[in-house]
């Protein structure tokens, strides 16, 4: 791997200011000075120093944040407006959110820097559940939970079952929880919108076998590897959450 490639992975710095700091001379191979940022290095067997501070692979990190409203789940925003990685204080490492949750939803999202991972939980086939607690506007008839549970027709194709339960509703309001197995753009609101139910408040309270627990809104905590285990087998499991639907 190239070195300046090497030390961004390692959470160092960005490509870009990781070639600075080569070119400065501030990078050491085996006690050796290296100025070329595409000096060729083994990450297993190099040993290599930024300002005499030797640096380690990067590990494998698993955080689950509550995410508040009014953050992106992104990276970074050209417009920027505030994003997740803001609400993570003590990381260097470059994590990125596993899928997306709205700029106003709020709930469970994970976050980490290990793209296999990312890829076993948001590959169609094996899409782990995920629930939300939504309120949506008026009152829903279980006729209308049904039509959650067995499909509905959105502009892109139908939807996979779900399931929906009423937890409390009122004249004007319904509190719905609803769990599915895909992760379309914007999807719990559009099969909402679509029974004539608009979403007010939406809150993803499950993901696989994870749930908020105790934690509060703009918290976080890490994994523990038991807990990313569980969820790649879930993920693995094509039979338990492959219902045949058209989620691919
Ligand atoms: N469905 C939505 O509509 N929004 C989200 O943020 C997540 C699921």
């Amino acid at each position: 791997m190239r070195l300046a490639k090497y030390l961004a992975h390692a959470g160092v710095a960005s490509r870009r200011k990781a070639e600075e700091l080569i070119v400065n001379g501030q990078v050491r191979v085996n006690d050796k000075l290296v100025t070329t940022p595409a000096f060729e290095v083994d990450p297993m067997s190099d040993y290599i120093e930024v300002d005499k501070t030797p640096i380690t692979p990067e590990t494998k990190q698993y955080i689950l944040l509550y995410k508040p409203a009014g953050y992106l789940s992104t990276v970074t925003d050209p417009f920027d407006r505030p994003t997740v990685m803001d609400l993570i204080s003590d990381n260097r490492q470059r994590l990125y959110p596993v899928g997306r949750l709205d700029f106003d939803t709020e709930g469970l999202l994970l976050l980490t820097n290990d793209g296999d991972f990312t890829n076993q939980m948001i590959h169609p086939r094996h899409m782990v559940s995920k629930r939300y607690q939504a309120i949506v506007k008026g009152k829903v008839r279980p006729s209308q939970l049904k039509r959650l549970e067995t499909g509905i027709e959105l502009d892109d194709g139908w939807t996979a079952p779900a399931r929906a339960k009423i937890i409390m509703s009122s004249a004007n309001e319904t509190t719905v929880e609803i769990e599915i197995h895909e992760g379309r753009k914007h999807q719990v609101k559009r099969m909402f919108q679509a029974i004539g139910h608009p979403v007010l408040h939406l809150v993803r309270t499950g993901f696989g076998s994870l749930n908020l627990d105790n934690l509060r809104i703009g918290q976080y905590r890490y994994l523990t590897q038991d807990e990313v285990e569980q969820l790649l087998a879930l993920a693995t499991e094509p039979s338990k959450n492959d219902d045949g639907g058209d989620n691919s």
